[in-house]
C-alpha cells in the first residue's frame, strides 16, 4: 500500500494518474481537508499538519508516502525526510517522496541526481512560467532547483491567490475562471506579453481546472502534466527500490478525509465521477 497526501482534493489529479498507471497497487488517500488550503498558512504550520498526515498513512501500513502536493513538498519534504523521518519510529523501512524533482527533470530535461548545468542544455534559455500558491511561489523551490540546472532559463513566478481555496469549496466555474484570467494577466504582464514556453501548475488542484488555463495562456504553451510526470517517476523509483514495491499487495483505493466524508464524496465527484467514497481519518486505523 502506497500513501498519497495532499491538503484536500489536489491530490486526486496525482492519485487518478497513479491508478493508471499502477492498477494492481493499493493506494491510501488521505486528504487534510479540515484544513485545506494549506497554501496561506506558516510554513511551520504545513510541516505540522503534513507531518500528522504521513505519520497517519503509516500507521495505516503504507511504508511510502508521496506528498501529492507542491506546498507540503516545498516547505515540508526535506524537513521531514531529513530531520523527523530518522529520529522517527519509522525510520528502518518508511520514506517520503515529494512531487517537485519529477516536474523539475521535466521541465529542465535533466536528472534529478544532475545538480550541474549541463552541455548542451536542452531548454537553457526557455520562458518557464510556474503558477502556485503563496507558500509553494514564496518557497522559491520551482526557481533554485531550476536555475542550478539551467542557469540561462528565463523563469516568471505567479501566485493564484484563494484559487486552491475556491477549487475546494466548489465555487462555481466564473468565480474560478475569474481568478485564473487575473493571474494569467497578471503573469504576462511580468513576462511583457512574451509567452512561456512551458507552463508548470505547480499545485495539484490546478489541472483541475487546466481548461481554464488553457482558455487563457497563450496557445502555443506547453503545460507540463505534473499528476503524469509523478507516476512516471513514482514507477521508475520503484524500479530502483523493489522493497517498496513489495508494499504493493493490497489493491484498490482507499479514501481518508479529515473532514465530513458527505461533503467530500460530493466535492470530489464533481471532478472525478467514480471515485470510491472517503472514510473519516479519523479513526483509529486497524492494520
Ligand atoms: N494541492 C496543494 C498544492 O499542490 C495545496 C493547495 C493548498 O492547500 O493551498 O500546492
Amino acid at each position: 500500500m502506497i500513501g498519497v497526501f495532499d491538503s484536500g482534493l489536489g491530490g486526486l489529479t496525482v492519485l487518478r494518474a497513479l491508478a493508471e498507471r499502477f492498477p494492481d497497487t493499493g493506494f491510501t488517500y488521505y486528504g487534510d481537508h479540515a484544513n485545506v488550503p494549506y497554501g496561506d498558512r506558516a510554513s511551520d504550520e504545513v510541516v505540522d499538519l503534513t507531518r500528522a498526515g504521513v505519520e497517519a498513512l503509516f500507521s495505516r501500513g503504507c511504508h511510502l508516502v508521496l506528498l501529492g502536493c507542491n506546498t507540503a513538498t516545498a516547505v515540508a519534504a526535506r524537513r521531514l525526510q531529513q530531520s523527523w523521518l530518522p529520529n522517527s519510529q519509522w525510520r528502518s523501512d518508511h520514506n517520503i517522496l515529494g512531487i517537485v524533482a519529477p516536474t523539475v527533470e521535466a521541465a529542465t530535461q535533466t536528472p534529478w541526481a544532475v545538480t550541474t548545468p549541463q552541455d548542451p542544455q536542452k531548454h537553457n534559455t526557455d520562458r518557464i512560467a510556474v503558477f502556485g500558491t503563496t507558500r509553494t511561489i514564496q518557497s522559491d523551490v520551482y526557481v533554485e532547483e531550476i536555475r542550478k540546472r539551467c542557469p540561462r532559463v528565463r523563469l516568471t513566478q505567479q501566485i493564484c491567490a484563494g484559487l486552491a481555496g475556491a477549487i475546494e469549496a466548489a465555487d462555481d466555474e466564473a468565480k474560478l475562471e475569474q481568478l485564473i484570467k487575473s493571474a494569467v494577466a497578471n503573469l504576462l504582464q511580468k513576462t511583457e506579453g512574451e509567452a512561456p514556453d512551458q507552463v508548470i501548475l505547480g499545485c495539484t488542484h490546478f489541472p483541475l481546472v487546466e481548461h481554464l488555463f488553457r482558455r487563457y495562456l497563450p496557445t502555443t504553451v506547453d503545460i507540463l502534466s505534473q499528476p503524469e510526470l509523478v507516476a512516471e517517476s513514482l514507477a521508475d523509483y520503484l524500479a530502483r527500490h523493489p522493497n517498496y514495491a513489495c508494499q504493493r499487495q493490497t489493491m484498490g483505493l482507499h479514501m481518508l478525509t479529515t473532514g465530513d466524508p458527505v461533503l467530500i464524496n460530493r466535492r470530489s465527484r464533481v471532478f472525478w465521477s467514480d471515485v470510491p467514497p472517503f472514510d473519516s481519518a479519523n479513526q483509529t486505523p486497524h492494520i
